[in-house]
């Protein structure tokens, strides 16, 4: 079984149908990739699967339950972390405090009792942010804070991490070393699905691959198929709008 199932999820705002009969799933131990040109509905297939958005058709399995109704917190309890594509992290704390934070609301009142975690700075490291422990988390660039977002989700030590956009504000060395941390993540049996406009990044890492398009799951495979697939060239060459075209100039990406 895997450990995610996306089973036939519908959504509608009003007209506009974000999600059309999507149906994915993704595996613990793995890497997933979610991509799709801008308002293909990513987002939106996050919020299903955590509980912020109900679907007005289909069902969402986690670890084995049928989890379409439970609410956000629950979910996280089960051991769901997310991260979010507009940071969410908490401007005036610290980056360490942030971290704390997101440890003690996952290990609940019980957990305050426990001394506080020399865990949170080796969380930092891991994540490779440990330089900027002290400083206030909306004085950081966007890149470290993208990170922050990930080492909040870490506290929480979830099965599953669903990470929406987490490369964008990284630069090359550093996307380097998050697409090696998240291998690591994946090889301690943790499944990853990750959303991502950068190419090169999901083709590297990811195991499997699902595209999305106007709602729909036009493709599902390993990198290498996707990469080939005719009508996901026609889906992003489609949209010839300034550095999309750019960026997923698929023929571009080193296999
Ligand atoms: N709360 C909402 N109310 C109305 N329409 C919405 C809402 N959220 C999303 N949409 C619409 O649903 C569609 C899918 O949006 P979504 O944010 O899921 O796309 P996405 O694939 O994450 O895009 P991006 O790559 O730009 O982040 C878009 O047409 C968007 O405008
Ligand atoms: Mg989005």
């Amino acid at each position: 079984m895997p450990l995610l199932e996306v089973d036939d999820v519908v959504v509608r705002f009003g007209g506009v149908t974000a999600v059309d009969h999507a149906s994915f799933a993704a595996e613990a131990g793995r890497i997933t990739g979610l991509i799709g040109p801008n308002g293909a509905g990513k987002t939106t297939c996050f919020n299903v699967i955590t509980g912020l958005q109900r679907p007005q058709h289909g069902a969402v399995r986690f670890a084995d339950r049928r989890i379409t109704r439970l609410p956000v917190h629950r979910r996280a309890r089960r051991g769901m972390g997310r991260t979010f594509q507009r940071l969410e992290a908490f401007g005036s704390l610290t980056v360490r405090d942030n971290v704390r934070v997101a440890q003690d609301i996952h290990r609940g009142p019980a957990g305050l009792l426990r001394p506080a975690g020399a865990d949170v700075d080796a969380l930092l490291d891991r994540v490779g942010i440990l330089a900027y422990a002290d400083e206030r988390a909306d004085s950081i660039p966007t890149g470290t804070a993208r990170l922050l977002e990930l080492a909040r989700c870490l506290a929480g030590d979830p099965k599953l991490l669903l990470l929406d956009e987490p490369s964008s504000g990284l630069d090359e060395s550093e996307t380097a070393a998050f697409g090696a941390l998240l291998a690591e993540l994946a090889a301690e049996g943790r499944g990853i699905v990750m959303v991502e406009h950068d190419m090169a990044l999901v083709m590297t890492v990811c195991d499997d691959i699902h595209v999305l398009d106007f709602g729909r799951v036009i493709a599902s495979g390993p990198p290498a198929l996707i990469r080939t697939d005719p009508e996901v060239q026609r889906a992003y060459l489609g949209y010839a709008d300034d550095d999309v075209t750019q960026e997923i100039d698929l023929e571009q990406v080193a296999p």
